[in-house]
């Protein structure tokens, strides 16, 4: 873990500087107004309750912060000031939320890993039943789209951009991105995979959705075709990284700090990290995955990108 220590701790000096907590704090309260404010109005009253539910008062909201990031990165390099197209980077900040927590209501449901525990609250199916908690995951994934495709003409985003942003969500969460990782996880139970076949299964079923997460943001932030590619790195390798860590989490923390069921992966015999390279090592390759990821920052050379620093620590070092 030393060796990946100098990075890190030059970025860290960076994250003091921009005050992280301040900045997480901010951004974190405009995501959870626009989220009570949009999610669940005007449905069927169980399904509204259900999809509110699933949504609200709850989660790390890692994946907007990652869009707001990045949106705000890429804004350092274009000139432009923060708040350029921020209405869209809002928009896409709660619609990769909403994917993320209708990914979690299906992944708990009996079919897939049969969890009580989300979010710290009884799963959606054990508070609505599994129809209902079926289709809050629909709902939710359906009403991500419309967020990005506002009718409000004080949106005002172009509709290339809007269309932009459907297509990279639309492909973090299908077949090639979340919904596919989670098919190869269900194939895989029981099956000792190679650290490729193990990699790739982590990096569509949790890294597609957070490296799309900064695209989108970084797609607002109207980021340059090169900054771009050093952000969709950082994405990838953050997310892969993120999985890595709750693979280990699973192991190391209990069921009350992580507000989901701990020692699922072993108990039902799932493939990860852990399992196949041991704790030490996990541990070893998130540091590793982080110091590959603030590279990746570096190589940008975009002015700003603290607050995405800060992110890919915060995804390595945490205990929940
Ligand atoms: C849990 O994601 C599911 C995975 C993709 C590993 P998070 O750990 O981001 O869950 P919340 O949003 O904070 O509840
Ligand atoms: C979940 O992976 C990935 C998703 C797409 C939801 P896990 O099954 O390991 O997530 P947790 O541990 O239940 O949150
Ligand atoms: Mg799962
Ligand atoms: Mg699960
Ligand atoms: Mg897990």
């Amino acid at each position: 873990m030393s060796a990946f220590a100098a990075p890190v701790a030059a970025h860290t000096q960076d994250m003091q500087a921009i005050d992280f907590t301040a900045w997480s704090q901010a951004h974190l309260t405009a995501v959870e107004a626009a989220l009570d404010r949009w999610v669940g109005h005007g449905a069927p009253a169980g399904l509204g309750e259900a999809m509110r539910y699933a949504v609200l008062d709850g989660g790390k909201r890692l994946r907007p912060l990652l869009v707001l990031a990045a949106h705000e990165a890429a804004c350092s390099g274009s000139g432009q000031g923060a708040r350029f197209h921020a209405e869209a980077a809002l928009r896409a900040a709660c619609a990769v939320e909403l994917i993320h927590a209708y990914s979690l209501v299906h992944d708990d449901m009996p079919c897939m890993d049969n969890d009580v525990l989300r979010r710290g609250k009884p799963t959606v199916h054990v508070q609505f039943g599994q129809a209902q908690a079926l289709l809050a995951g629909d709902a939710l994934q359906a009403f991500a789209f419309e967020l990005l495709a506002p009718e409000d003409a004080d949106a005002s985003i172009p509709p290339a951009i809007q269309a932009t942003l459907c297509r990279l969500l639309a492909r973090a969460a299908g077949s090639a991105g979340m919904a596919g990782g989670q098919a190869i996880d269900l194939a895989s139970v029981g099956r000792a995979l190679t650290e490729d076949e193990l990699r790739h299964m982590h990096r569509l079923k949790t890294g597609a959705l957070l490296q799309g997460s900064v695209l989108m943001g970084a797609v607002c932030g109207q980021a340059t075709p090169d900054a771009f590619g050093a952000l969709s790195a950082y994405g990838a390798t953050v997310g892969l990284a993120f999985q890595v860590v709750d693979d280990i989490l699973d192991v190391v923390a209990d069921s009350a700090t992580l507000g989901k069921t701990a020692g699922k992966d072993a108990a039902a015999d799932k493939p990860t990290y852990v399992s196949l390279l041991g704790l030490e090592r996990a541990q070893a390759y998130a540091y590793e995955l982080l110091a590959e990821a603030l590279a990746a920052l570096v190589r940008s050379g975009l002015p700003d990108t603290r607050a995405l620093a800060a992110l890919a620590a915060m995804v390595v070092r945490r205990s929940h």
